[in-house]
C-alpha cells in the first residue's frame, strides 16, 4: 500500500490532520491501536480554545460543536470562601467553547467515514522505517497479519506512550518532566452544573474544579491523593469533599446525583524535543504533556495540526519545505508558553504535600495579586483563551 501521510493515532489530533489534508486532495491513512469505541469511551476535559474551534471548522466539521457548544465569556477562581470572576471577553475580545474532546473525536470519526478517510483499528506492533531517508514506510499487524504503507511523511498522534516518539534516537532526542505529587479524581454526573462559568477552586483541603459538558451533564474533580483509587471513593464521599473545597454560596446550589464515570488522572508535565526528525513529526501528547489545569492538552496539540498541517499543504501545493523545516521550532515555542501557564496554575491552586508556610503565603499573594490587578487578569486571559498560532 502507498499513502501520502501515515498518521500514527486516531485520537483527535489524527483524525483532524487527517481530515484536513483529505479536504487539499492529500490521502492519508490513519493507524489507530484500539477500536473507535475505545477512543470514544475515554474522557478528556471539555473547553476549546478558539484556534481548535475555527480549526474544526475549517476542517468542515465545526457545525455540531457550533451548535451544541456553549460560549463562556469568562471562568471563576475561588479561594478562602470567596471567588472573583477573570472576564476572557473584555480582555482579550475572545471567549472559549465548552465542548467535550469525546464530542470533537465523534464528530470528527463522522466526518471520516462520511469522506471514506482511511482508518485502520486495532493495529499493533506499529513501527517505523526510514524516518531519516526519503521514502519512510510504515509496518503494522492486524489480526497477526503484517502490513506495509510506502509514504512521504509520517505523522506520529499517538499519545505519550505511543512509538512515534521512542522512534527519533535518543541521541538526538531530549526530553524535559515533572510530575506532581498528586492526581485528580474526576466525576461525571448527570446534573445541572453548579454555576455557569467554570470555578476552579483553591482550598486548605486541596483543589477542585467544577466543569460541565452541558446543561444536564456536569464535571468535578478534587485533587487527590496518587495513592488513592477510584474505589476509595464513594458518591457520597466525594460530593461531601467538593463541597468543602468550594465556597459556600457554591456549595449550597450544588446538585449532586449518582456518577457516571469516576476516575483518577496523575498530573504530568512534560515535552520532547525536537519535534521533527527527518519525516517524522510528533503531534500533540506524542511531544508534550500538561497538567489539566487550564485545559491545553488538546488545545496545544491543535496548535501542533495547525502548523503541520500548512507545512504539507505548502509542499505539496508549491514545493516549499520551509513550513515543514520550521515545524518543530514554531510547535515547540508556542508548547513551552502553554507548558508555562499550565504548571504556574497548577502551583497556584493547588496544595503540596511538602508546602511550606512560605509556599502558601506565596500562592495566596499569587492569588490576591490575579484578583486584584487587571494586567494581571488579562495576562491569565490571554493565556486561557490561547495564544495566537
Ligand atoms: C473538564 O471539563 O474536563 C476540564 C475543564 C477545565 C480544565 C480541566 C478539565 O482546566
Amino acid at each position: 500500500m502507498r499513502t501520502q501521510v501515515v498518521i500514527i493515532g486516531g485520537g483527535p489530533s489524527g483524525l483532524l490532520l487527517s481530515q484536513l489534508l483529505h479536504r487539499k486532495g492529500i490521502d492519508t491513512v490513519v493507524l489507530e491501536r484500539k477500536t473507535r469505541q475505545y477512543v470514544l469511551g475515554r474522557i478528556r476535559a471539555g473547553i476549546l480554545e478558539v484556534g481548535f474551534v475555527d480549526l474544526m471548522r475549517e476542517a468542515g466539521v465545526g457545525a455540531r460543536m457550533d451548535n451544541e457548544g456553549f460560549i463562556h465569556d469568562g471562568t471563576v477562581i475561588a479561594f478562602d470562601n470567596e471567588d472573583f470572576h477573570v472576564d476572557f471577553k473584555r480582555h482579550t475580545g475572545t471567549t472559549v467553547m465548552v465542548y467535550g474532546q469525546t464530542e470533537v473525536t465523534r464528530d470528527l470519526y463522522d466526518a471520516r467515514e462520511a469522506m471514506e478517510g482511511k482508518i485502520v483499528f486495532n493495529v499493533d506492533g506499529v513501527t517505523i522505517h526510514g524516518a531519516d531517508s526519503d521514502a519512510p514506510h510504515v509496518t503494522y499487524f492486524v489480526d497477526g497479519v503484517e502490513h506495509r504503507i510506502d509514504c512521504d511523511y509520517v505523522a506520529g498522534c499517538d499519545g505519550f506512550h505511543g512509538v512515534s516518539r521512542q522512534t527519533i534516537p535518543l541521541s538526538v532526542r531530549r526530553e524535559y518532566e515533572k510530575v506532581y505529587p498528586f492526581g485528580w479524581l474526576g466525576i461525571l454526573s448527570e446534573t445541572p452544573p453548579v454555576h455557569e462559568e467554570l470555578i476552579y477552586s483553591n482550598s486548605d483541603r486541596g483543589f477542585a474544579l467544577c466543569s460541565m459538558r452541558n446543561a444536564n451533564l456536569s464535571r468535578y474533580y478534587i485533587q487527590c491523593s496518587l495513592s488513592d483509587s477510584p474505589d476509595d471513593w464513594d458518591d457520597a464521599g466525594f460530593w461531601e469533599e467538593l463541597k468543602r473545597r468550594i465556597p459556600e454560596e457554591h456549595a449550597d446550589n450544588l446538585i449532586t446525583g449518582p456518577s457516571i464515570e469516576k476516575s483518577i488522572a496523575p498530573l504530568r508535565s512534560f515535552v520532547t524535543e525536537p519535534m521533527r526528525w527527518g519525516r517524522l513529526f510528533l503531534c500533540g501528547d506524542a511531544a508534550h504533556i500538561v497538567p489539566p489545569t487550564g485545559a491545553k492538552g488538546l488545545n496545544t496539540a491543535a496548535s501542533d495540526i495547525h502548523y503541520l498541517y500548512h507545512g504539507l499543504l505548502a509542499k505539496y501545493q508549491d514545493g516549499e519545505a520551509e513550513g515543514l523545516d520550521s515545524y518543530s521550532g514554531k510547535a515547540l515555542a508556542r508548547v513551552w508558553k502553554a507548558e508555562r501557564f499550565s504548571w504556574a496554575t497548577t502551583n497556584m491552586l493547588h496544595r503540596y504535600p511538602d508546602q511550606s508556610e512560605f509556599d502558601i503565603k506565596m500562592q495566596r499573594a499569587d492569588l490576591e495579586f490575579l484578583r486584584d490587578n487587571d494586567s494581571a487578569q488579562k495576562v491569565f486571559a490571554e493565556n486561557y483563551v490561547g495564544l495566537p498560532y
